[in-house]
């Protein structure tokens, strides 16, 4: 194994070199200024290409990856939003890894985010010890990314306090970055965009500045409408996971229709047949349903040696469905009382039978 493969979780631009790779060999179309791909190659690299052999890793609306790729061709960023574990962090990679070849300039919002770590910062030994110089200079994401021409993408925008927020407006709207300090102004070089990301959940997007919402397009990315389409690439992304993991096989298919029935019904608060259910406070996403299933093929295999099964599902939903919130698992408890015993087929009796296996 290569070092690559050891990493528990490459970046999309070393984890998907080759399909990069054969994209960029057989490009003709032309490229915005600065970008490694075209618009149309970029898409492709997202959505798959079944006829160059190239995966599809975005499962969703195509117009929005147009959508997506054009608005960041202009000097506009771009910010998506959506419910939680909707893929936007993942979008936002492949995004960055189409255009720049790098999706490393990531800025994590959050409450103790300051602008040292999104525009430029010190290093302080050498700071005093020099006075400023391009030797003392530590640039951050954002710098980084003007001066090389490249995709920033700043996750959690919503997540930080507005005033620093609102730190990225003038180089947004000037492409311009100052450093007072060293008498600098850093020019944005073709290619550098923002792509930010912003969860429906938390602080929303409500509370930014007029302003800053303005040099921005917005995108909403929703959750997958159809439970075939939703079961594949769980099945796809647990087989990797599980792959990565050790495990040979993955659970089988009507134990992972189980789970993500379950999510997708527990999510939406109705049941196939139409039933009402109490609605989750907990997110039951689909980027949950995947670490579900690969927990779920875990525990089978390094327990018994067996590939997870239905029961396997009810002990690691406890540690999903009932974070913080100890109403929830007694909403899956009603579930699996209630709704389970209705549906048809083994495997479905075997997560009913295996409801006490439910803590508390
Ligand atoms: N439409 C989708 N296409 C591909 N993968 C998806 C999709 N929806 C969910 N996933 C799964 O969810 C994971 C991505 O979750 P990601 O962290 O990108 O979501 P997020 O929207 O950024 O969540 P959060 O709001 O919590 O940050 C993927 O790795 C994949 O396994
Ligand atoms: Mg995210």
């Amino acid at each position: 194994m290569t070092a690559t493969e050891t990493r528990q979780r490459p970046p999309a631009e070393q984890r998907w070199a080759a399909d990069l790779a054969l994209l960029r060999e057989r490009d003709a179309a032309p490229r915005p200024p600065g970008w490694q791909l075209s618009v149309d190659a970029a898409k492709r690299f997202i959505v798959g290409d079944p006829a160059l052999g190239i995966e599809r890793k975005f499962v969703g609306d195509a117009s929005l990856i147009d959508r997506a790729l054009v608005s960041l061709a202009t000097t506009r960023g771009l910010l998506l939003t959506g419910e939680p574990g909707t893929a936007k962090s993942l979008l936002s990679e492949l995004l960055s890894a189409a255009i720049s070849g790098d999706s490393t300039l990531t800025i994590q919002g959050g409450a103790a985010t300051t602008e040292d770590q999104i525009r430029y910062g010190w290093n302080y030994a050498l700071l005093v010890s020099e006075g400023p110089s391009e030797r003392s200079l530590v640039p951050a994401p954002m710098l980084r990314g003007m001066r090389a021409g490249k995709i920033v993408r700043f996750e959690e925008l919503t997540r930080c306090p507005l005033e620093v927020q609102d730190s990225i407006l003038s180089l947004l709207s000037d492409r311009v970055l100052a450093v007072p300090e060293l008498g600098e102004m850093a020019y944005a070089v073709e290619g550098f965009n923002v792509i930010a990301t912003a969860n429906t959940r938390d602080r929303g997007v409500n509370e930014m500045s007029a302003a800053l919402k303005r040099r921005f397009n917005f995108e909403t990315v929703f959750p997958i409408p159809d439970l075939r389409t939703e079961l594949a690439l769980v099945e796809a992304e647990a087989t990797a996971l599980l792959r990565r993991s050790g495990v040979p096989q993955a659970p089988p298919r009507e134990v992972l229709e189980v789970l993500v029935t379950t999510f997708r019904e527990l999510r939406s608060g109705a049941t196939d047949s139409g039933d009402a259910l109490d609605r989750m406070s907990a997110v039951m996403s689909t980027a949950e349903a995947v670490s579900v299933a690969h927990a779920v093929g875990l525990r089978g295999w390094y327990l018994r040696g067996e590939p997870g099964d239905a029961a396997d599902i009810v002990a690691c939903l406890s540690g999903t469905a009932a974070k913080d919130n100890p109403d929830d698992l007694a909403r899956v408890r009603r579930y699996l009382e209630q709704q389970v015993p209705r549906k048809r087929g083994p495997a479905w009796k075997a997560l009913h039978d295996a409801r006490f296996g439910l803590p508390g």
